[in-house]
């Protein structure tokens, strides 16, 4: 799960990483008295979960309330790389005097953390790393021993100051089970105080849990976590369960703690199981038809789900047709024929408007197709093998187009 930016900042805080005062505004009105209450100049910052603000226009300094009101109100709605900056982070400005850059990462290509720092930071690390890479420090990290913030420092051309803030900077990435803490820039001051101006932290979606509650969760303690005191006004959980903003499918599909794809195609597709869904996506590629998702609705395939599941593929208006494709176990054929019968009735209208091709095989498949032939649906059809059904499913997507 990426973080925003005032998010990021807000767990720098916890863990002593400093960063300039400021506060959050979905309103002009509200970064004009942000503004006035840090009563210095500012900076106001859109806040999407993409890079490259500053080029497209979203980071603007401000010298007073009025010009904070002005700034937020021309970066709000401001669509950057598809991303609509819905709030502004408005923060005390904090001129640089120099800019570095300082991330930790999982370096999955060699198994382990690896720390890269640079006294070149800013808006350009790419095209440093790109055309300089001798300028960017790439230091692996030993998992259990962690990071020698002075070492790391001394190595990479740092001041000295730098050497605790990226002590702490590690702790973010060990406490909150990050898969990515950067920094860019990350600031010295002419009085060498260094500050984080730029946050980006990734969590991983596989440790949420240990953030809920407002201790980090019984789930937490249960995992054996050394919790700690966890001071209010970090919600990391409440971010997670709030998830993604926007209506995008793949944020509306994990709301409702699904495991959905978007993909190019025009066959949607529903199995139970990853790996019955990834070979549900080659027969159809090999069907000559694309794959619209990956939807993965699990074991227990109730009639909720299947209803929630088709809800997300069929609103999705590259979608031709859908192929359902379900092996029988614990969860029998017969309860997810009950499921997609539900479902369909659930949609209504909406289930109607294209053709279900659905394959039941395995446990109780028999009784299941019955249920299906029984329900007289119009837009359903079956077809008893996983290759036939991708092949029909295929015919149906590309038929007319
Ligand atoms: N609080 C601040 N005070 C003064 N200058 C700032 C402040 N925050 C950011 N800046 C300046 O604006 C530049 C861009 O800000 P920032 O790094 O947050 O956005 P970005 O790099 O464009 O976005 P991203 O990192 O998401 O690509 C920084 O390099 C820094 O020079
Ligand atoms: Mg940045």
């Amino acid at each position: 799960m990426d973080l925003y930016e005032y998010q990021a900042k807000q767990l720098f805080n916890r863990h002593g990483v400093p960063v300039p005062r400021g506060g959050v505004a979905v309103t002009p009105d509200e970064a004009r008295s942000i503004a006035a209450e840090l009563d210095t100049p500012v900076v106001i910052k859109a806040q999407v979960k993409t890079g490259g603000r500053g080029k497209a226009g979203g980071v603007k300094p401000a010298a007073g309330p009025a010009a904070a009101e002005e700034a937020a109100g021309r970066i709000l709605g401001m669509d950057i790389k598809g991303h609509t900056a819905h709030s502004v982070l408005v923060e005390e400005a904090t001129v640089p005097f120099e800019e570095y850059y300082a991330a930790f990462l999982v370096d999955r290509a060699n198994g382990c953390f690896l720390a890269m720092v640079s006294t070149e930071g800013g808006m350009d690390i790419e095209e440093v790393a790109a055309t300089r890479p001798e300028a960017l420090t790439k230091v692996p990290i030993d998992a259990l021993g962690g990071v020698d913030g002075a070492a790391l420092a001394r190595t990479a051309g740092l001041p000295d100051a730098a050497a605790p803030v990226l002590d702490r900077l590690w702790r973010v990435m060990v406490e909150e089970g990050a898969l990515l803490v950067e920094v860019n820039p990350l600031a010295c001051t002419t009085d060498q105080r260094i500050v984080a101006l730029d946050g980006k932290i990734t969590l991983d979606g596989n440790g949420l849990f240990r953030h809920e509650g407002p201790h980090g969760g019984q789930a937490a303690r249960e995992a054996g976590r050394p919790v700690g005191e966890r001071e209010a006004g970090c919600p990391v959980g409440e971010w997670a369960e709030r998830g993604d903003e926007g209506d995008g499918l793949e944020a509306r599909a994990r709301r409702r703690g699904l495991n959905y794809v978007k993909l190019d195609g025009q066959v949607g597709i529903v199995g139970n199981g990853a790996g019955l869904v990834m070979s549900t996506l080659d027969v159809v590629a090999q069907a000559g038809a694309q794959p619209a998702n990956f939807l993965d609705i699990g074991g227990g395939a109730s009639a909720k789900v299947m209803a929630d599941g088709l809800e997300i593929i069929l609103s999705d208006p590259d979608v031709r047709s859908v192929l359902v494709n379900v092996f029988g176990g614990i969860t029998t054929c017969d309860a997810v024929a009950t499921g997609i019968v539900s479902a369909l009735e659930l949609l209504g209208e909406r289930g109607r408007a294209r053709p279900i091709v659905v394959r039941l095989d395995g446990n109780n498949a028999e009784v299941g197709r019955r249920i299906l032939s029984d329900a007289r649906h119009p837009a359903l059809r079956q077809v008893s093998t996983m290759d036939g059904a991708a092949e029909l499913a295929a015919r149906l997507a590309t038929a007319g187009a």
